[in-house]
């Protein structure tokens, strides 16, 4: 059986993109007799046809390498059908190319947004199969993504680190880590971490509650506090307001996000001497760790059987501990939140662990 499959990534890149890209063309290949097409840059390649053939070889040292092979892009979802100034039908455009391409089948690789072109595109009648790769951990109906564990340990390792300056200074250290609109990647690296206060988007914060689990430290002679807090989250004070306005509230206070705005209340309420933490996109860079690697692997090798089957129009996904799949139509449009109730959290709070209510 021959199979013509296009493949891209798209979002934020992030650690296993390569060896999940290897993991299925490796396995197409040993499974059918398989024709790889790299789209360049995501869905922008696939819009603007700029693809390539690619040989076996491409796919072969790649496992430990970052990033993506493929380049990568952002194309907001909402506007796939909107046609804008450059007066292109971005969703014919997708079908002509495919259909030029001569493809059977189109692999994408991506978070939320790019599951919901996939399912779009899956709509509109191409073959297609979603891979969840995010260090948000927020694709729905998937246990874990791939690319969350490397980051966890990156953001692990900046907290360690933060610990011993905070200590030798006695400071307040608000350390801010990505996750969009999830707080997973903060709850697993402030937990991983030793963080003493944990703010998610999923439990908005009261700041006299950060503020007295500060004082309640100093009382017991600890003269620092990590604070970790997801870039998603924010003040109570705020929890009724949309999330444009929040973030239209912190450009008015000239805050550039919220762990800014939390040291400032911090600092301005105590008077303890309160530092920024911001390790951004060094999350989402280097090498996949040996999780994420295996991770990548399952699911790519997974998808190439899925491929095999003619099994389309699905996301691989890991539903307790098995690599599975789910319809691409029940995952688009839906988040993987934090549920308020986690084992996580409970642990967290179990241990002494501060989530700011
Ligand atoms: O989705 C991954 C992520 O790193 C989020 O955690 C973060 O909010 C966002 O991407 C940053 O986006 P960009 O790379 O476009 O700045």
């Amino acid at each position: 059986m021959k199979r013509r499959i296009g493949i891209l990534t798209s979002g934020g890149d992030c650690p296993g993109l390569n060896a999940a890209i290897r993991g299925v063309a490796r396995a197409s290949y040993e499974l059918f007799d398989a024709e790889f097409v790299g789209i360049a840059d995501g869905y922008k390649g696939l819009i603007e046809g700029d693809y390539r053939e690619m040989k076996r070889n491409e796919f072969s040292g790649i496992l430990t390498l970052g990033g993506t092979i493929l380049g990568t892009s952002r194309r907001p979802y909402r506007n796939m059908r909107v046609i804008e100034e450059d007066n292109i039908d971005k969703v014919a455009a997708m079908k002509a190319n495919y259909k030029k391409m001569k493809l059977d089948c189109l692999v994408t690789l991506g978070g939320n947004g790019t599951h919901k072109t996939a399912n779009l595109l899956a709509e509109e009648g191409l073959n297609v199969i979603g891979l969840p790769k995010t260090i948000d951990n927020d694709i729905w109906g998937t246990d874990v993504t791939f690319g969350f564990h490397t980051a966890v340990d990156i953001a692990t390792d900046v907290v360690d680190r933060i610990h011993t300056t905070a200590n030798s200074h006695g400071r307040i250290m608000v350390i801010e880590l990505m996750g969009n609109k999830a707080g997973w990647l903060t709850l697993y690296a402030g937990v991983a971490g030793g963080a003493d206060i944990v703010l998610l988007p999923e439990i908005p914060y009261n700041i006299d509650s950060v503020i007295a689990s500060i004082e309640k430290r100093i009382a017991n002679n600890r003269s620092f506090t990590i604070i970790a807090v997801a870039e998603g989250a924010y003040d109570k004070a705020m929890a009724d307001m949309k999330r444009k306005a929040r973030v239209q509230a912190l450009k008015d206070g000239n805050f550039p996000s919220v762990s800014y705005y939390l040291a400032d209340q911090i600092q301005g309420r105590t008077g303890l001497e309160t530092r920024v933490v911001v390790p951004g996109h060094y999350q989402r860079g280097g090498s996949p760790s040996p999780y994420d690697r295996i991770l990548s692997t399952q699911f790519g090798t997974y998808a190439a059987h899925l491929i095999k089957e003619g099994n389309f129009g699905q996301a691989v996904a890991m539903k307790a501990g098995q690599v599975s799949h789910n319809p691409l139509i029940e995952v688009a449009g839906k988040t993987k939140f934090v549920p308020k109730d986690h084992q996580m959290i409970q642990c967290g709070k179990d241990i002494g662990i501060s989530f700011g209510e």
